[in-house]
């Protein structure tokens, strides 16, 4: 393995990037062991479906695993294991590891799983869930992370999009207040879906679950991960095409469908490779910490991925940044482990400075070791980064990018050429991402100008290669709304240093806590309210979780319901159909919707004042100004 640090200037590597790709990142994929070395970079004969190192040949758990072992580092922590909410603390050499990871595989493929199956992983944070990922990988099957926060139905659309042959579970998750079985919402999503995989494997966390046992569901067995592993023979790793695809993530999108979106073995692993490098500076042997949860983008890329295809130690934390036990459990963590660095959501930096506005914990623990604070989820607002700038007496990096994405679109590229941060940015485009703004009509906007932050494609390699079995939504979604151009979705400006700034998304995703949900997904479950005629539901800022969502619903002529009874209903609707991760509490009824005169409703200007701001445009083609006017008020009183 080795790093190949091309130009060593920002400007030289961002320039090469954009001008001779091939030349860029061949000379980067170099940084990854191939069954077939690659001899093109990008392949751009069916735009908009580009295709990274079309003639490679890997495996990408190979690469996460075997070579470091056989490179010396078999005795190394790959993975360190904190568990805040049990108090468990477990380290995972790269050897045992491997012992785990082939084992498990052999387990799945006794199940018939094999290159290009799909398995679902429903997991909380313990390292099972990375393992499970990795044997997948070595299997060249496709993997689907659930997030645990997301309920039975939601579970079941992923399945149903999906079609797993195995789903791969524990017997719960851990929250600080509660215990969650998982078994009883897995049982159900099997009920809801149409598909129909034949095996359900268990991470037994029996200790803090003595009562659960395995429930009854036709044509599906359930199997404890143990036994699973103990008949099977351990699996190799099976070359893969570069553009097979690794895993398919949901995310949300505007409607209640999510989108699922597909990631290859190539591409991602030269990109995460180098990121490493370049981006976080982190090191063969580092002791690195992604604060986040492997049913997100930054825990698959930034917990199992990323930090294992460089050789470095991944911490596995099952925990919150406060309230397990305190706000001094981040930095418990990093001087305990000696990690180099954290990757965090601004959120969470929030939620320690509320606790400890003074920084108190911080000076109990020795962060020596730490030498950057890394931030990404939602935009670092100006105020949380000097607070944590002031406090740890250390760089706050902020990084922008996106599921699609993989891993960031801006940054401060700490590893290759730190610049000057400006707080509130992002800092600048990274290598292999020709980053411009275009107004509404496709023209590009000057410096300084707001407008639509778009990507010129083709997109750096570890790029989404599409929606899974959903070409048409990929194109409508992303790739037609400016020719030549993906759209990410965001807002933003960048100024004459080429700073970038990221505003807010331009749709209706909305982003509380560092989760990305969907009002659409939310609006649909509200609307199955016999009681409810429409709804609109819109995120509001929120000083501690960025935005929370907020709903207004107009009831069906005739009815009449005791408010404060139809928001708790609604509210357990929202958490039973969707899931705790939506913290969905706020619901006002009101007396109509503000529309456009074909019927769309007008979230975007019903979000503006709700955030407060001045004279906000409202658009010429509303139906009845009068019911923007008689909303208004209920709008500024949630806001
Ligand atoms: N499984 C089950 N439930 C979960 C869950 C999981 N994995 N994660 C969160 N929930 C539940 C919580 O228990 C909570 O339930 P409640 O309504 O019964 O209290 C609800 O979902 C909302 O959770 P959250 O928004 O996370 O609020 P919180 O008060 O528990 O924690 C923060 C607030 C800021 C500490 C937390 O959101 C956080 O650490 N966010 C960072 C997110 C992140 O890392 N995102 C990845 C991008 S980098
Ligand atoms: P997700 O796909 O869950 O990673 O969410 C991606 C969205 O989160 C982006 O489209 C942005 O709206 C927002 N986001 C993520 N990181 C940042 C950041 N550093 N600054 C501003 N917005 C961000």
């Amino acid at each position: 393995m080795s790093n190949s640090p091309t130009p060593s200037t920002y400007a030289d590597a961002h320039r090469l990037s954009i001008t001779d790709p091939d030349v860029f990142w061949l000379d980067a994929a170099r940084g990854i062991d191939w069954t077939r070395q690659p001899t093109t970079a990008v392949d751009s004969s069916r735009p908009p479906f580009y295709r990274w190192f079309p003639d490679g040949e890997l495996n990408t758990s190979y690469n996460c695993i075997d070579r470091h072992i056989e490179a010396g580092r078999g005795d190394q922590a790959a993975y360190i294991y904190d568990s805040a909410v049990t108090g468990v603390k477990e380290t995972i050499t790269y050897s045992q590891l491997l012992d785990q990871v082939e084992a498990f595989a052999g387990a799945l493929r006794a199940e018939g799983v094999g290159r290009g199956d799909r398995v679902v992983i429903y997991m909380p944070m313990i390292p099972r869930a990375a393992v499970a990922m990795l044997a997948c990988a070595r299997l060249g099957a496709i993997h689907s992370v659930v997030f645990g926060g997301f309920a039975a139905p939601e579970l079941a659309i992923r399945i149903d999009d999906a079609r797993p042959k195995v789903i791969v579970t524990a017997t719960g998750g851990i929250e600080p207040t509660r215990r969650i079985p998982y078994f009883p919402m897995v049982a159900k999503a099997l009920r809801l879906s149409y598909a129909s995989p034949s095996a359900v494997i268990v991470a037994s966390r029996a200790e803090h679950f003595p009562d659960e046992v395995f429930p009854e569901t036709p044509g599906v067995t359930w199997t404890d991960w143990d036994d699973a592993v103990a008949v099977a023979e351990p699996a190799g790793p099976v070359a893969v095409a570069a553009n097979d695809p690794l895993y398919i993530l949901y995310t949300s999108g505007t409607t209640g469908m999510p989108k699922g979106v597909v990631r290859d073995n190539g591409g991602h692993a030269v990109a995460l490779a180098w990121s490493m490098w370049n981006v976080y500076g982190v090191r063969p042997g580092d002791v690195w910490w992604s604060a986040s949860d492997v049913g997100w983008v930054v825990g698959h890329s930034y917990i199992v991925y990323a930090p294992l295809l460089v050789g470095a130690t991944s911490i596995i934390y099952e925990g919150k940044p406060v309230g397990t036990p305190d706000a001094g459990a981040f930095w418990r963590v990093i001087s305990e482990h000696k990690a180099v660095a954290l990757f965090t959501a601004p959120t969470a930096v929030r939620a320690v400075r509320k606790e400890d506005p003074e920084g108190l914990e911080i000076g109990k623990y020795d962060l020596s070791g730490m030498h950057t604070l890394f931030c990404a989820g939602e935009r670092l607002d100006p105020e949380t980064y000097q607070w944590a700038t002031d406090k740890l007496g250390k760089p706050v990096v902020d990084n922008w990018w996106q599921t699609e994405t993989g891993w960031p679109i801006a940054s401060n590229l700490r590893g290759l050429d730190p610049m000057t941060i400006k707080a509130g940015s992002p800092t600048v485009a990274v290598p292999g991402y020709d980053l411009r703004v275009l107004d509404g009509e496709g023209n590009e906007l000057a410096a300084g100008e707001e407008g639509n932050l778009v990507i010129k494609l083709p997109m750096a390699p570890g790029t989404l290669l599409g929606l899974w079995e959903d070409d048409e939504r990929f194109v409508s979604s992303y790739m037609s709304v400016f020719d030549g151009y993906y759209s990410t979705g965001d807002g933003g400006f960048i100024d004459s240093d080429g700073y970038v700034y990221v505003m807010g998304r331009t749709d209706d995703v909305i982003n509380v806590a560092g989760h990305r949900l969907s009002t659409g997904s939310m609006e649909a479950v509200i609307a199955k309210h016999p009681a409810v005629a429409e709804v609109a539901v819109i995120g509001v800022r929120d000083e501690l979780k960025g935005q929370r969502p907020v709903g207004y619903v107009v009831l069906k002529a005739g009815e009449v319901r005791d408010p404060e009874q139809l928001r708790s209903e609604l509210v357990t609707m929202v958490r039973e159909d969707i899931g705790a991760v939506a913290t969905f509490r706020d619901c006002t009824v009101v007396q109509g919707l503000p529309k456009t005169r074909s019927g769309k409703i007008l979230r975007k200007t019903m979000r503006q004042i709700a955030d407060g701001q001045e004279n906000v445009p409202v658009p010429s083609t509303i139906e009845d100004p009068q019911v923007l006017e008689d909303l208004a008020p209920f709008l500024r009183q949630q806001g």
